[in-house]
């Protein structure tokens, strides 16, 4: 036995955050242990925010009463996330039926598994795959018609929170954007090789970023440069550099929104999310059995256009026997205590 293996393993001290109001990630480790720590995560929750590590279910209410899912049922959750929408629809289920949950996440999806495994929802009422919502048609072969199917877009808090997914400009991480960060390229990898003029067009169609000329131009002209922006804070600099031109007290606020819009337009293009769905809503009347319930929620006006505009035009061709007049917002209480949710709009559409 050599002396290495005498030694003890060295004491690792839990990063350990001062005051009483933990910023990042890491120091928020009571969040991230709800188990462990119930009045921490009751308080976060209290306070209208996310805990750390968790996803908050938006319109579940709404969604159910539309659904009305009955024990016996097959359906689909096609963005599984933390799993919160599929629990309640495996508890209308009443362990009779099937339910199939998707996500193209390959690092939350198997912690969502593991935690849907715990609650005792074993392969004889959830499968769960790591695929993609666009290939809902393979699904279908496994599964038959389905009953009921939900897509919540966009990302999860855990997604946003998790600073190694370059999803947020709150601290600083890898620009990557990706949902599955195992396949194609991160955003700093596509802002090396995008032209001038295409970053523009991005910033305008994918987020109507009123800036989107002055921003790309700075963009390009730090990477010709050889400025680096292989992070979220690099990225913000240069957003925030290029537009203190803007005059007033809400310059400040006006960039941040810049920002955040600037983010969502590069996320929507590493993640073609808006290939994804439009194929998606095209593949989803075949799947769907007769009087088969479909409802998406949305959280931003280019996918709630595509969503609407998918539901009239198959309305309008006899596919859908109905479909929501206008979109449904959560409750003014729902927003309150969840400020995630205030920009959710909820469709739904029923098959002929
Ligand atoms: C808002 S979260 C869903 C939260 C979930 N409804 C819950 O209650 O926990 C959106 C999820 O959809 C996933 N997603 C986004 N686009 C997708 C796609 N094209 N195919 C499959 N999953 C997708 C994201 O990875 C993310 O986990």
């Amino acid at each position: 036995m050599d002396s290495m293996d005498n030694q003890e393993p060295k004491h690792q001290r839990r990063i350990r955050y001062e005051g009483t109001h933990p910023k990042t990630f890491k120091e928020k480790y009571k969040e991230l242990q709800p188990e462990k720590y119930s009045d921490t995560v009751a308080k976060v929750i209290q306070k209208g925010s996310t805990p750390a590590g968790t996803h908050r279910s938006i319109c579940v209410n709404e969604i159910l009463e539309f659904l009305q899912i009955t024990p016996g049922q097959t359906g689909l959750d096609a963005t599984l996330g933390y799993g919160g929408h599929t629990q309640e629809m495996l508890k209308c289920l009443n362990s009779k039926g099937h339910l199939y949950a998707i996500d193209v996440d390959s690092i939350e999806l198997p912690r969502t598994t593991t935690r849907l495994e715990n609650l005792g929802y074993g392969s004889d009422i959830l499968t769960i795959k790591q695929m993609n919502f666009s290939d809902i048609d393979q699904i279908v072969l496994e599964s038959g018609p389905l009953n009921f199917v939900l897509a919540d877009l966009g990302v999860s808090s855990m997604q946003i929170d998790n600073p190694e997914r370059g999803f947020s400009f709150k601290t600083d991480g890898p620009l990557d954007l990706r949902l599955n960060p195992a396949k194609g390229i991160s955003a700093a990898s596509r802002l090396k090789t995008i032209t001038q003029k295409e970053l523009q067009g991005m910033l305008t169609e994918n987020a109507d970023e009123p800036y989107s000329e002055v921003i790309s131009r700075a963009i390009i002209s730090a990477i010709k440069k050889g400025i680096d922006i292989s992070t979220t804070l690099k990225l913000q600099l240069i957003i925030k550099d290029a537009l203190k031109f803007i005059p007033g007290n809400n310059r400040d606020d006006e960039i941040k929104k810049s920002c955040r819009r600037c983010f969502q337009a590069l996320r929507i293009d590493v993640n073609n999310e808006y290939e994804v769905l439009h194929t998606f809503l095209e593949k989803l009347p075949a799947t769907l059995a007769e009087g088969g319930r479909v409802a998406i929620l949305s959280f931003h006006s280019g996918e709630d256009r595509l969503v609407k505009k998918s539901f009239q035009r198959l309305f309008r061709e006899g596919i859908y026997r109905d479909i929501a007049p206008d979109a449904i917002r959560p409750t003014s209480e729902e927003c309150n205590t969840n400020s995630r949710a205030r920009s959710a709009k909820l469709r739904w559409a029923i098959k002929a």
